[in-house]
């Protein structure tokens, strides 16, 4: 809260409170909210649509945004490409590299296009020359690749630490209110999240993205978990290709075409903000060597899928005490809603009886576990159900109609499951 305070103020008059002059406040009037003057912002759009989507519906001038995940899972490549194509659109852009040479960032941006290479670049690490050059050149958008190997040499620390990475951010934030360009700061997670860089950053900055995602696979997600210009509910999904990165407007359609159907996979109807996004769900149960047994989450939280698991096992007749647990979701995806625990059990009774859910289509549910066994509402139960039903999935088994419990949600999934894949399951 501080640093917050003393970042935007600075700058705006505080130079004669040094020092031991006296201090004398000037008595302000305040201004109803009514007449307060808000100039409409005209927002610059990216040509990424997920981007401008998770953003708030384009990039606001003189905003600072800081894009945050590990490293290798896109954040250069998408960066590149949201100023290219700002620079395709007349915009004055700046791409200032600490990270990779001028040469590496040509040949990435060769990848990505005819924009890409429109993109003005300085490699520069040092503080000073990264505000003179923007004060110089004077872009609309400024992409700042990391802020961790940033630093501003007059301060002891090193590049990266929590000194350095708040000054640069501090700095870069002053002249973006003052210039009114938009800043873009890439930082790098680790694993844990707990890297010095970006996790101090977020009260400062206005907007912080965070792209996810397994390296190895090709799907990544782009969410807001900070947005002061819009919602942080939005998230776009998108693919790693030979040429950059590709937008997945058809996600739901796209997984689940992929889905296995096998015995422990399950369709999730998942609200990712304000859209429904149907995810493949796959469990795997195993005999356990380990005491205590194996539980491993890949999308999901660890937490939940501990309660989904006593709750199976409690009210479900479904006991895995014994047994390894991996619950994953496909692609690669994040979903953190309690409407995932009917999906996480049904996947998990799945595999562990050894039969496939679904008919022709993949089953899909959706639904909130109580402690008690029932079946509870999942919000925008409408929109999920529309989602399913967009892609002919329509025995979804879900809160309500005849399933107000576990159980009985065990047992609709069972009867939603044609005969015929049940004896393909029994000859084998
Ligand atoms: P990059 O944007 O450099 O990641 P970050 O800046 O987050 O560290 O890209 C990471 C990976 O993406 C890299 O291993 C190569 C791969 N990639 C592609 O598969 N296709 C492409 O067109 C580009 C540019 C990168
Ligand atoms: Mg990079």
């Amino acid at each position: 809260m501080e640093e917050t305070r003393s970042a935007q103020g600075a700058g705006r008059g505080g130079a004669g409170s040094a020092g031991g002059a006296r201090r004398t406040g000037r008595a302000l009037t305040p201004v109803r909210l009514r007449e307060v003057e808000a100039p409409r912002v005209e927002r610059m759009h990216t040509g990424i649509g997920e981007l401008d989507r998770v953003l708030g519906g384009g990039l606001v001038p003189g905003s600072l945004v800081l894009i945050g995940g590990s490293p290798g899972i896109g954040k250069s490549t998408l960066t590149s490409g949201a100023l290219g194509n700002l620079a395709a659109a007349g915009r004055r852009v700046l791409y200032v590299s600490g990270e990779e040479s001028a040469s590496q960032v040509k040949l990435r941006a060769a990848r990505l296009g005819p924009g890409a290479l429109d993109v003005p670049i300085v490699a520069e690490t040092d503080l000073d020359t990264v505000l003179a050059t923007i004060e110089g050149e004077r872009p609309e958008a400024v992409v700042v690749d990391s802020v961790q190997v940033l630093y501003d040499p007059a301060l002891s620390g090193s590049p990266g630490s929590v000194g350095q990475v708040r000054e640069v951010a501090g700095r870069l934030m002053r002249l973006a209110k003052e210039r009114g360009v938009a800043v873009i700061l890439v930082g790098h997670v680790t694993k844990e999240g707990s890297i010095a860089g970006p996790r101090v950053l977020e009260h400062l900055v206005d907007c912080v993205l965070s792209f996810e995602g397994e390296r190895e696979r090709a799907y990544r997600t782009l969410r807001a978990l900070k947005n002061r210009f819009g919602s942080t509910n939005e998230v776009g999904v998108f693919e790693m290709h030979e040429h950059g990165l590709v937008e997945v407007e058809d996600a739901s359609a796209r997984f689940v075409g992929e889905a296995t159907r096998a015995p422990g996979s399950v369709v999730l109807c998942a609200m990712e903000g304000s859209r429904p996004l149907l995810v493949e769900v796959q469990a795997l149960v195993a005999p356990s060597e380990l005491v205590p047994p194996r539980r491993v989450a890949n999308g999901v939280d660890r937490n939940r899928l501990a309660l989904v698991l006593a709750v199976l096992a409690r009210h479900g007749g479904v006991g895995l005490g014994s047994s390894d647990v991996f619950v994953s979701v496909a692609g690669g995806v994040r979903v953190d809603e309690p409407g995932a625990d009917l999906a996480i059990a049904l996947a998990l009774a799945s595999a562990a009886g050894g039969f496939a859910l679904g008919g022709e289509r993949p089953l899909a549910a959706f639904g909130e576990l109580g402690l008690t066994g029932e079946l509870r509402e999942a919000a925008h139960a409408d929109r999920r159900l529309a989602e399913a039903a967009k892609f002919g999935l329509d025995g979804v088994v879900s809160p309500g109609a005849g399933a107000g419990t576990l159980r009985q949600a065990l047992s609709r999934a069972q009867s939603a499951t044609k005969p015929l894949e049940m004896r393909a399951i029994n000859a084998n």
